[in-house]
């Protein structure tokens, strides 16, 4: 199964991503995880990184695709028969062509883009509300989806912290970012009849109950 995630940021794609890797058993690949995950290293790809995402901005292209395509030989994605879940790529036309170059050289393609619809104005609470564990990355909400133990991940103790993006300033510069470059691949992948379209206003598990009535049918 390949699929793609798309949404505005804090739109739940994160939050759904985890839930369909582990029912459907295929390997949940967030660019921004891969970001966070260089910068807190302080690799040379976090460095950079770090520089766009400071401020909001997307990463350059070439730097995300190569990144990705190395990302997708890996074993679990092929153990998976060439399967994927990706979270917060494509997320520009041109990395969309890219993942479709990626894809022929398999011999396969893409089954759905999974379009999380959230209007801007409940994104900034829900960005503002969010923590994230840095052992597991669950993602929490203090009001809509709260540890057990205020500020504890409940999965492994670890203590949540807030990403450095989250500030409101930089979360309406992501949403001006969002809607110049990402938002052009609801019509992109709509042309080539890939589009699900998911109310993501629902709460999570009704989200999430949609996402599994689309993906019922598929290997
Ligand atoms: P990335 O990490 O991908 O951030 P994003 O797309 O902005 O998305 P978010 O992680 O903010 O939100 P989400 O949709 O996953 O929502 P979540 O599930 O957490 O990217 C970060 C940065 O990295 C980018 O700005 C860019 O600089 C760079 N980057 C990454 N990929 C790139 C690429 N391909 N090209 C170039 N640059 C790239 O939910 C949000 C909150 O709401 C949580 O607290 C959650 O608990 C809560 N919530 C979720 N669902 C619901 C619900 N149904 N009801 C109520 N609350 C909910
Ligand atoms: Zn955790």
């Amino acid at each position: 199964m390949r699929i793609v995630l798309l949404g505005p940021p804090g739109a739940g794609k994160g939050t759904q991503a985890k839930q369909i890797s582990e029912t459907y058993k295929i390997p949940h690949i967030s660019t921004g995880d891969i970001f966070r995950e260089n910068m807190s290293n302080d690799t040379p790809l976090g460095k950079k990184a770090k520089e766009y995402i400071a401020q909001g901005l997307l990463v350059p292209d070439e730097l995300v695709v190569d990144m990705v395509a190395d990302r997708l030989s890996q074993d679990d994605v092929l153990s998976a028969n060439y399967g994927y879940l990706l979270d917060g790529f494509p997320r520009t036309v041109f990395q969309a062509q890219a993942l479709s170059q990626i894809n022929a050289k398999r011999d396969c393609e893409l089954d759905f883009a999974i379009n999380l619809e959230v209007p801007f104005d409940i994104l900034i609470e829900r960005i503002s509300g969010r923590r994230i564990c840095p052992t597991c990355q669950a993602t929490y909400h203090i009001k809509y989806n709260k540890p057990k133990i205020e500020g504890i991940c409940d999965l492994d103790g670890t203590p949540l912290y807030q990403r450095e993006d989250d500030k409101v300033e930089t979360v309406k510069k992501r949403i001006d970012v969002y809607q110049e470059q990402t938002e052009p691949l609801i019509e992109y992948y709509q042309n080539k009849h890939k589009i699900i379209n998911i109310n993501g206003l629902q709460d999570m598990n009704d989200v999430f109950e949609n996402i599994k009535e689309i993906l019922s049918g598929v290997n």
